[in-house]
C-alpha cells in the first residue's frame, strides 16, 4: 500500500459504444461491474480512491457502496465540461501524486499499476503497441519522447497510422493537474475536454513525461460488447488460473465459468460446460458436466451431469444426479438422482428422492415448506403439495399426490387410482395387422 498515492476513476461517461441502457461500468465482468474490478484493485494500493460520477450516478453509488464504504464520489458538470479532462476538474485528492484510471479497464491488478508508483516525473502515461490500434488514442512520439496523444476522431491520416496507443492510465503530479487543466480546450471533434491534452501542454513547457510500456492483456479497455466479452474471457482464465493453482481439478478448462465470488475448498473436481455463480462454497466435491450451481453451498456431494442448484441450496454428503433442480432446499445425506424438483424443501439422511419427484412449493399465491425427515423412501412420479411434514421412516409410494399436511413416522402413504387391464383390447383397438 502506497501511502502517497491518491486515486481517481473516470466511470462518469455514457458508453454509447455499448448499446445499452446501463453506464458503461456497471457492466458485469465474472459477476461484478466493471468499477469494482478497478476499485478492488486500486484499494491495494491506495488509501485514497474517488470515483468520478454522471451518467447514472445514483445508480453508480449506489451498485459500489454495496461492496465499499469508503469510497469518495465527485460529480463532473458532464454538460458544461464533457470529457475526460471535464471528468478530473472537481476532484480533491488527499496525496501529491494522483493516478487517473479509466473506468473501463476492468482487468487492471494492483501489481500491473506498481511502475506508476515507483516513478517520479511530472506525468507518467500507459502505453501498449497494436497492431490493430482502432478505437485508442494515438501516442505520437519523437526522438525526445512523447510529444501529444491524439484521437482517433481527431487523427489524421498518418496519425492514424501509429501503432503506439494511449491505455488510460496516467498518474499527475497535483500541481500538473492544476496548473494545465484550465487551459483544456474543447476544440476537437466530440467537443470534449481531453484529459488527454495534458501531455502537449506539459510538453511545451518542458516537464517531464514517462511513457510506461504496458500489456493488453491487463490494460484493455472494455468501449462495446466484443470488448466486454473478450475482457470476460481474460478475467475467468485468471480466475480459474488461480483456484487450479489451489489444487482444483478442471476439465477442458474453457468451458467451465466461474464467477469472481465463488470459493472452493478441498479436493473439488468441475467437469466441462459447468457454471457456478453467486457466493457459491464448494467444498470437497464433484460437479459434473453442464451443471449449473448459483449461490449454494455443496459439500462432500457430487452434482449432474446437468444438475442444477438454484439460490440458496445447502447440499452436504448428498447425490444430486441429472436433471435435477433444487432451490432454496437444505439436503443433508441425500440421494436424488433423476429429474426431479426439489424447492423451499428440506430433507435429512438416508432418504431417498425417487426419479420425476415434485415439490409443489408454488399455490399461486405463495411458496410453501416441504419437511422430510431420515430414511424416507419416496418412489418415482411423486408430488409432494406443500406444506408438508414427511416424519423419519416413511415410503411414499410411486405415483403418489402426497396431499396431506403430514405423514406419521413409519407409514406408507399411497394414492393410485386402481390398475385394471382389458384383455385383447389392443387387436380391439388397433385391429389385427
Ligand atoms: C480514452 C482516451 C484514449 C485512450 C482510451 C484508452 C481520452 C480523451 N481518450 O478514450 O486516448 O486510448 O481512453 O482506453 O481520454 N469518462 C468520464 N467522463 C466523461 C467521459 C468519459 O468520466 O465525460 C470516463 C468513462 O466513463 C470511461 C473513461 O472516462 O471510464 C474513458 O472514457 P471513454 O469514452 O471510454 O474514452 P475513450 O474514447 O476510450
Ligand atoms: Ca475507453
Amino acid at each position: 500500500m502506497s501511502d502517497k498515492l491518491s486515486i481517481v476513476i473516470l466511470a462518469a461517461g455514457k458508453g454509447s459504444r455499448m448499446k445499452s441502457d446501463k453506464a458503461k461500468v456497471l457492466h458485469l465482468i465474472s459477476g461484478k461491474p466493471m468499477l469494482f474490478h478497478i476499485i478492488k484493485a486500486s484499494k491495494k494500493i491506495s488509501d485514497d480512491i474517488s470515483v468520478v460520477v454522471a451518467h447514472q450516478k445514483e445508480r453508480v453509488i449506489q451498485e459500489m457502496q454495496r461492496y465499499f464504504d469508503d469510497i469518495n464520489f465527485i460529480e463532473q458538470d458532464a454538460v458544461n465540461y464533457p470529457g475526460t479532462g471535464g471528468a478530473v476538474m472537481n476532484i480533491s485528492a488527499k496525496h501529491e501524486k494522483i493516478l487517473v484510471l479509466n473506468g473501463d479497464m476492468p482487468l487492471i491488478t494492483p501489481e500491473a499499476l506498481e511502475g506508476f508508483i515507483s516513478c517520479d516525473s511530472d506525468i507518467i502515461m500507459s502505453i501498449f503497441n497494436l497492431e490493430n490500434p482502432d478505437g485508442y488514442g494515438r501516442v505520437i512520439i519523437s526522438d525526445v519522447g512523447v510529444e501529444y496523444i491524439v484521437e482517433q476522431k481527431d487523427a489524421s491520416e498518418d496519425e492514424l497510422k501509429v501503432t503506439h496507443v494511449n491505455a488510460g492510465i496516467y498518474s499527475f503530479k497535483k500541481s500538473v493537474l492544476e496548473r494545465y487543466l484550465p487551459k483544456l480546450s474543447n476544440n476537437n471533434a466530440q467537443k470534449e475536454y481531453y484529459l488527454t491534452d495534458i501531455v502537449a501542454l506539459a510538453k511545451a513547457d518542458g516537464l517531464s513525461i514517462e511513457p510506461l510500456l504496458v500489456d493488453e492483456e491487463r490494460f484493455k479497455g472494455v468501449n462495446s460488447k466484443a470488448d466486454l466479452a473478450s475482457a470476460e474471457v481474460i478475467m475467468q482464465d485468471k480466475i480459474k488460473e488461480a483456484w487450479m493453482a489451489k489444487g482444483v481439478t478442471m476439465q477442458l478448462p474453457s468451458t467451465i465459468y466461474i464467477q469472481e465470488s465463488v470459493n472452493f475448498e478441498g479436493e473439488c473436481i468441475i467437469e466441462n460446460g459447468v457454471r457456478i455463480t453467486g457466493d457459491s462454497h464448494i467444498i470437497n466435491s464433484h460437479i459434473k458436466a453442464h451443471s449449473v450451481i448459483e449461490d449454494s453451498v455443496v459439500i462432500n456431494s457430487d452434482v449432474g451431469p446437468m444438475g442444477h442448484l438454484r439460490p440458496l441450496s445447502d447440499i452436504s454428503d448428498t447425490h444430486i444426479g441429472n436433471f435435477v433442480e433444487v432451490k432454496k432446499s437444505t439436503l443433508k445425506g441425500v440421494k436424488a438422482g433423476h429429474l426431479s424438483y426439489i424447492g423451499d424443501a428440506s430433507i435429512d439422511k438416508g432418504s431417498n428422492i425417487g426419479a420425476g419427484t415434485i415439490t409443489c412449493n408454488y399455490d399461486g399465491k405463495n411458496k410453501h415448506k416441504t419437511t422430510i425427515g431420515k430414511n424416507v423412501f419416496i418412489g418415482s412420479d411423486t408430488q409432494i403439495v406443500a406444506p408438508c411434514v414427511i416424519e423419519d421412516d416413511v415410503i411414499i409410494a410411486a405415483g403418489t399426490t402426497v396431499s396431506a399436511d403430514a405423514v406419521e413416522k413409519g407409514s406408507l402413504a399411497i394414492s393410485r387410482t386402481k390398475m385394471v387391464k382389458k384383455e385383447n383390447f389392443f387387436y380391439k383397438f388397433f385391429g389385427k395387422k
